[in-house]
């Protein structure tokens, strides 16, 4: 295999990370093609927690060159911190082994306190990271965005924010009432964190295409999950991007029929931090107790997740959306500690029942359609797995028609089994 895309087949947090750094290992290239730093990739390296939010994975290896490219929404000030933090873990970063697209686009501190203030004045509230990562989408789709290259240019800088903040100065001004930072003092941030920067920014786009036209293994590391996807997600309560495979031809540069195959990572039940509908939570003490043993509190803000059931009808439709291929089962460990295991195989909508999600669909008013199964007591210390957790493998196999290729029962690097082979 020569290109592998990693994508999130939930609402995030599926574990990501770890899967992503064990296959990065194997690969010269690991590229982040969406979102920002409102990821976070939790690796645990020898007992010690790296959490990545905007560097990719594949940093953890010396040999992998780690790519930003040009979907990405880049906030130099939350990527240094990031680099100083990943500098005091001894691992190396150099322009060598890190590039930054000159054509992503810069969060600004505008769009973060625009963020921040419609989350906590607005009349909807998605339950954003506060990131700024809609706002910083919008620019971009609104063709007023900074981009990395121009923060080389204080003139240039001035005026795109003169044009940038424009509008939104109506709306610090009258709607949220709040004081903003001078445009002067806004460049002269940008252009000081710019300079800092400078020696890792280069054309990413070029860079992918060398590397797939000279046979290099490249991983696509997406963030978030396709329930999250603009287009696909359950819209409005997504995040601002593409989120599915879709959003690599895109954000990183690479045509469709470069990308040999997709893994969808899936926990074993379901979580969402944030808010927005899921058929399957568990609003109850079962629900609690998944919580507190998975520790299911995000790695970006802390918020504590929702925890549901796997929830077959919405997985369907992420592998429809994003064309995954196979899929990785984590935090199976998990489940072990519950006396009950239930799946949801369909739903009850608008009269009639319906296996498989779809855009637009209003998955407030589903009703989930539950199977009980054996649950698993697996110890997971030899690296067959019991009947029951084969059973519960084998049902989402045959409602998926793809294999589950990897398992995973805890954070640690050799807590795994792979099932299939990748690159
Ligand atoms: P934003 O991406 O900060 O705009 O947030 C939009 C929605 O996506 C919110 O519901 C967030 O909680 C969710 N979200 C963003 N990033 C992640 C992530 O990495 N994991 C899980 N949820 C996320």
């Amino acid at each position: 295999m020569k290109s592998l895309a990693i994508v999130g087949s939930q609402w995030g947090d599926e574990g990501k990370g770890k899967i992503t750094d064990l296959l990065g290992q194997k690969c010269d290239l690991v590229v982040r093609y969406q979102g920002g730093n409102n990821a976070g990739h939790t690796i645990i390296v020898e007992g010690k927690k790296i959490v990545l939010h905007l560097i990719p994975s594949g940093i953890l290896h010396p040999h992998c060159l780690s790519l930003i490219g040009h979907g990405v929404v880049f906030d130099p000030e939350a990527f240094l911190t990031e680099l100083e933090e990943v500098c005091t873990n001894h691992l190396k970063v150099t322009p060598q082994n890190l590039m930054i697209s000159e054509s992503a686009s810069v969060i600004t501190h505008y769009n973060k306190l625009l963020d921040i203030q419609r989350e906590s004045k607005g009349q909807v509230k998605i339950g954003t990271t506060g990131k700024g990562i809609g706002p910083t989408y919008e620019d971009k789709a609104g063709r007023r965005v900074i981009k990395v290259k121009d923060l080389f240019d204080l003139e240039l800088l001035k005026s795109k924010l003169r044009y940038n903040i424009a509008e939104k100065a109506i709306l610090f001004n009258y709607l949220y009432q709040i004081p903003f930072p001078a445009i002067e003092q806004e460049a002269k941030r940008l252009f000081e964190l710019g300079q800092k920067i400078k020696p890792f920014v280069g054309d990413t786009f070029s860079t992918i295409d060398k590397a797939v036209h000279s046979g290099k293994k490249i991983l696509f590391e997406g963030a978030q999950g396709v329930l999250l996807d603009v287009d696909y997600g359950t819209y409005p309560f997504v995040t601002s991007s593409n989120t599915s495979a879709g959003g690599i031809y895109t954000g990183a540069g690479l045509p469709g029929t470069h990308l040999s195959e997709v893994l969808g990572i899936t926990k074993a039940y379901t979580t969402r931090v944030g808010e927005g509908p899921f058929p399957t939570e568990l609003n109850n003490p079962l629900g609690e107790k998944i919580r507190t043993i998975g520790k299911e509190f995000g790695a970006t803000t802390g918020r504590p997740r929702r925890c549901g059931w796997l929830d077959l009808p919405l997985l369907r439709y992420a592998v429809k959306a994003s064309n995954i291929t196979s899929l990785a089962l984590t935090k199976c460990d998990i489940l072990i500690e519950v006396d009950e295991l239930k799946i949801c195989t369909s739903y009850e909508y608008q009269g009639k029942t319906i296996d498989c999600a779809y855009p637009g669909i209003d998955l407030h008013k589903v009703i989930p359609i539950y199977k009980d199964l054996p649950n698993f007591k697996d110890d997971f210390k030899k690296d067959c797995l019991s009947r029951e957790l084969e059973n519960y493998i084998k049902v989402i196999e045959l409602a998926l028609k793809i294999p589950i290729g990897i398992v995973a029962f805890g954070p640690e690097r050799h807590q795994i089994i792979f099932r299939k082979d990748y690159f």
